[in-house]
């Protein structure tokens, strides 16, 4: 008797051609020339290419933090066009993590205050009281999973380039997003540490199929990516399309049938 075959894996984003230029000095500088890709739940998508490529251009458009002059992005099954500013910013908040390149930290509050400022723009008002206790102890906890439980109290300029972007990731994982989108996550670290943030972010993929795309120069990184894109010329040059059986191993024996979205990074981690 014939098994059927794997179901397709759920698409998590679709990206289709994909324009961006820049205006300086009156002259545009055509950055993303039509760019395509799929993401699919639970895998790691790996994007490489050189500096000033266009990577982190591409990563702010995927996220929503900028708009793309010509294409398309598809998230969950919605057209980024027909979402309003205030839905785009609700799934901004609480679907879609975003560690970035230079970190973004802002430098008056503190690392526990950055990392739980994603959870108060959530859970607003009233609402703030009853979380903020929960979202504290999760913010702790992810602080101390980045190794860092220890700088709690120090503004951003009073940590370390590493320490900075340590505190982006565990900012970025505070709402629990179902995609994780990661620039350059490993930039700023030592070869131990950058392995430390390694295992923590593939941990979050194999127990619960977090879904991440990371823009890298870390061959390490890449190679051990479900898949990696080059991004070339402002296009996508290479893939390599996997099979269900190249996806993580978590994903492909959760199954369709999906592990909990609900799983606590911070507990399932711990
Ligand atoms: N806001 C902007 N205005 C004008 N030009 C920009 C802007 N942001 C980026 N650029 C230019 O667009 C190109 C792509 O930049 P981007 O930051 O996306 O590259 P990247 O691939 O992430 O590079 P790196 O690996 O160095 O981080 C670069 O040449 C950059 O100078
Ligand atoms: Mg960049």
């Amino acid at each position: 008797m014939s098994e059927a075959p794997d179901p397709a894996p759920a698409i998590a984003l679709t990206a289709r051609g994909l324009h961006k230029s820049y205006r300086v000095g009156g002259r545009p500088l055509h950055v993303l020339k039509g760019v395509d890709l799929e993401v699919c739940e639970g895998e790691i998508l790996a994007i490489v290419g050189k500096s000033g490529g266009g990577k982190s251009t591409l990563l702010h458009v995927l996220g929503m933090l900028d708009r793309a002059d010509q294409g398309q992005i598809v998230f969950e099954g919605r057209d980024r066009a027909a979402l309003g500013a205030a839905e785009r910013a609700r799934l901004r908040n609480q679907a879609i993590g975003f560690v970035f390149q230079f970190y973004h930290l802002l430098p008056e509050l503190t690392a526990l205050e950055n990392v739980l400022l994603p959870a108060m723009i959530r859970h607003g008002g009233a609402a703030w009281r009853r979380e903020r206790g929960a979202a504290r102890e999760r913010a702790r906890a992810l602080l101390a999973l980045v190794g860092l439980g220890d700088r709690a109290h120090h503004r951003p300029a009073q940590l370390s380039g590493g320490e900075r972007q340590r505190v982006a990731i565990a900012r970025a994982l505070e709402n629990q997003p179902r995609l994780l989108l990661c620039d350059e996550p490993t930039g700023n670290l030592d070869g131990r540490t950058a392995r430390d943030v390694q295992t923590l972010l593939w941990g979050l993929n194999e127990r619960q199929r977090q879904t991440m795309i990371v823009v890298t120069h870390d061959e390490r990184l890449a190679e051990e990516a479900t898949r990696v894109l080059h991004l070339d010329d402002g296009r996508i040059r290479e893939r390599s399309t996997p099979g269900v059986e190249d996806l993580p191993a978590a994903a492909a024996a959760a199954g369709r049938a999906g592990g909990d979205p609900a799983d606590d990074p911070v507990g399932a981690a711990g």
